[in-house]
């Protein structure tokens, strides 16, 4: 057994290990708000000395205290393991379940210095998103995945280890809750209280559930949102080639937009205010090029929409002066949006224009008040240049980032006379519509061999299965296909890897069936070297219940119920789940969403086979037949459909009323 294998068994050290220096050269979580009374500070100390023999209590209390003090959490930065944190070989991890070693690999990803964003404090994505709480919580919960046999149930309440409970081989092996907390109590403050105590967590959506794969999720996400914008606005073939498209943003998940654009074969033009944010994504190649002034940036885009060359060209500056300065040299611009973090406007989520990136962060401490005058001046500024632009056809959608929202709350010129914003969502209009309710979604994979070879042979399967599929699909589905093959196949050559040997892309319930039966042949024959693990985003069809993103194209009043989430991780834990979860919060923020996700291990047995045709089937048609439920007519198509395949499905279809026999009834 090497040391790797003894700590992870070792679990909590028996003797104290040596404190860790803070590492300034790894990037950390923001201060946390410090809202605890005095009592409630004892409390939360008492609570993280609960994992530890009493006799490190006095040496620990104090040290646990200064965390708490310094950090606003409490993470027990002595115990972060020394060895390299990261997806390895399945076979590298100790275990007596190859279920729960594959656990081991997925939750290690989302640990790994290369994938996470704050990795000393646990943080995968999202400023916020948590695997664990605290580093007790790792080594515990790592040292029951590997003692446990396929006759247990690991229980974890937003990150800490319940324990192991008996159950049965057909059971998951572990059920994650995260922030699970009752409704009234549900506000962001209340996260900010109970995870400084260390009894919740925000799971985002894949951190807290093990599922996340890097940054190529939302490259495919934002690949496809871009090409289906295209086609909404152009009456040919759909290609972007010589349009334009603009947005802000080059963070964490909006520094996707550049590497999309350039994919979907469009001219990406994204404004980003912070210099460091953009020359990194630069250094990483997904923006080809960077300007600081705006003529040069003008002509160097006529130059492009010439040529239709597929580039994207960042500006190191505001987004409101890029849009002003396209309305003053009235240009055409086809496609636009926006993805600062307008969730979080006052706190550095969004710039305001006038102001230079350290004058900003000077005022938003110094004078709140004032910055945030500024920012809702900025908005409607920005709002006045869309506006504009839009006017001349330009196709603008609001990227879940809160920014009509925001725009509205600041008084800009947003709404039409019905008091409905002048801009759709991009699920409203592009995801919904073209995708979820069609059952498509972000599955997923990830190869525990963590071998490249395996990843490869998986991408040629998975494209051969999309090819026979297309071949006998009806039209409405054929180009959602379509958009995946080309994908899968340019998916090496783009370099979309980062930490696990991972691939995402959209898939409706039959594809997911048919490449994961397929994979599932491919390990029994030996031609995947390991088992394989499938997942998806929480962003998906049935997955998340979020009024105001995945749910926003539901017209039936039902978007503020989370029925559809629930019903969907309990169906998935009784047809075959190895893991499941369930989040309050992820994505649009704590309070506003509840989303659960499943993990799968496939390791070419017979069971796998039918594990994986039960629960597949039912983790997208919960969430079609709620879609045709809410009369949406793809989602009444696709659960058709899906009866006519499986007789043993039977939904309650929806009688659609006319307006005429509604109208009038109540003025
Ligand atoms: N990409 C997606 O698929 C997706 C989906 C849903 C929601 N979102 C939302 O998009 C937003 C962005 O996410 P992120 O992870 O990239 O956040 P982030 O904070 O890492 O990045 C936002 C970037 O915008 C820049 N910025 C702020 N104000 C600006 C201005 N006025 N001009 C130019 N640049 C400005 C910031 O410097 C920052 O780098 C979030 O609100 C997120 O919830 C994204």
């Amino acid at each position: 057994m090497n040391d790797f294998q003894k700590a992870i068994l070792q679990g909590i050290p028996d003797t104290l290990p040596p404190g860790k220096p803070f590492d300034p050269e790894v990037s950390h979580a923001p201060v946390r708000k410090d809202l605890l009374t005095k009592a409630e500070k004892k409390l939360a100390v008492r609570n993280a000395l609960r994992y530890f023999k009493p006799e490190f209590h006095p040496v620990l209390a104090k040290e646990f205290a200064g965390e708490l003090k310094n950090f606003g959490r409490i993470y027990m930065y002595r115990f972060r393991p020394d060895y390299k944190i990261l997806a390895r070989s399945i076979q590298e991890y100790p275990h007596r379940s190859e279920q729960a070693a594959a656990i081991m690999l997925m939750l290690s990803n989302n640990l790994d210095d290369a994938v996470a964003q704050h990795p000393h404090e646990l943080i995968t994505y999202g400023g916020n998103g948590a695997v664990f709480q605290n580093w007790a919580q790792y080594l515990l919960t790592m040292k029951y995945l590997a003692e446990m046999t396929d006759d247990q149930t690991l229980v974890l309440y937003s990150g800490h280890p319940m324990g192991l409970f008996p159950s049965h081989p057909e059971a998951p092996r572990v059920v994650v809750t995260n922030g699970m907390v009752i409704p009234n109590y549900s506000k962001q403050d209340d996260w900010e209280r109970f995870n400084a105590m260390g009894v919740s967590q925000y799971g985002q959506m894949t951190a807290g559930s093990f599922m996340y794969i890097g940054p190529q999720g939302i490259v495919h996400g934002t690949t496809i949102t871009v090409m289906n914008a295209g086609r909404m606005i152009s009456k040919g073939d759909g290609s972007l080639a010589g349009k334009i498209f603009v947005s802000s943003g080059l963070g964490g998940m909006s520094g996707a937009q550049a590497k999309a654009a350039v994919i979907a074969g469009a001219i990406g033009v994204i404004a980003e205010i912070n210099p460091k944010a953009a020359r990194k994504r630069h250094s990483q190649g997904w923006v080809n090029e960077l300007f600081e002034n705006l003529d040069d940036l003008i002509s160097r885009i006529q130059q492009a929409r010439q040529s239709k060359e597929a580039v994207s060209l960042a500006y190191i500056g505001n987004i409101v002066d890029l849009w002003e300065r396209f309305v003053q040299e009235d240009m055409m611009i086809e496609l636009g949006s926006d993805q600062t973090s307008l969730h979080n406007p006052w706190a550095g989520g969004y710039y305001p224009a006038g102001l230079s990136f350290d004058e900003s962060n000077r005022l938003m401490v110094d004078n709140p008040e004032q910055f945030r005058m500024a920012v809702q001046q900025s908005l409607i500024r920005q709002v006045n240049a869309i506006n504009a632009l839009s006017k001349k056809g330009m196709y603008f959608f609001d990227y879940g980032n809160a920014f009509l929202l925001e725009s509205g709350r600041a008084g800009a010129d947003i709404f039409k006379p019905t008091g409905d914003y002048r801009y759709p969502s991009y699920v409203q209009d592009i995801m919904g519509p073209m995708c979820f309710d069609y059952g498509f979604g972000p599955f997923r994979w990830v190869c525990t061999s963590s071998n490249p070879d395996d990843l490869n042979k998986t991408d040629e399967i998975a494209a051969r299965v999309i090819r026979e599929q297309i071949l006998v699909s009806p039209p409405e589905i054929q180009q959602q296909m379509n958009d995946n093959l080309q994908w899968v196949l340019a998916a090496k050559a783009n370099k979309l890897v980062v930490g696990s040997q991972a691939r995402i892309l959209y898939a409706d319930s039959t594809g997911r069936i048919n490449i994961a039966r397929a994979f599932n042949e491919a390990i029994r024959n030996g031609i995947i070297s390991a088992p394989v693990v499938l997942g998806r985003d929480h962003h998906d069809v049935s997955g998340t219940d979020s009024p105001f993103r995945e749910t926003s194209n539901i017209y039936d009043g039902s978007q503020f119920t989370a029925d559809m989430a629930i019903q969907n991780v309990i169906g998935d834990s009784f047809r075959g789940a190895t893991w499941v979860s369930i989040h309050n919060g992820g994505g649009v923020g704590w309070g506003e969403v509840i989303n659960g996700g499943f993990g799968m291990l496939l390791d070419g047995s017979p069971e796998a086979d039918r594990r994986l045709e039960s629960m597949l089937f039912w983790d997208v048609n919960n969430g079609i037949a709620r879609r045709s439920w809410a009369r949406n007519p793809e989602a009444l198509f696709a659960i058709k459909r899906a009866m006519e395949t499986e007789p043993r499905l039977k939904v309650t279809l929806p009688n659609l009323a006319d307006d005429g026999v509604v109208e009038g009834l109540f003025d």
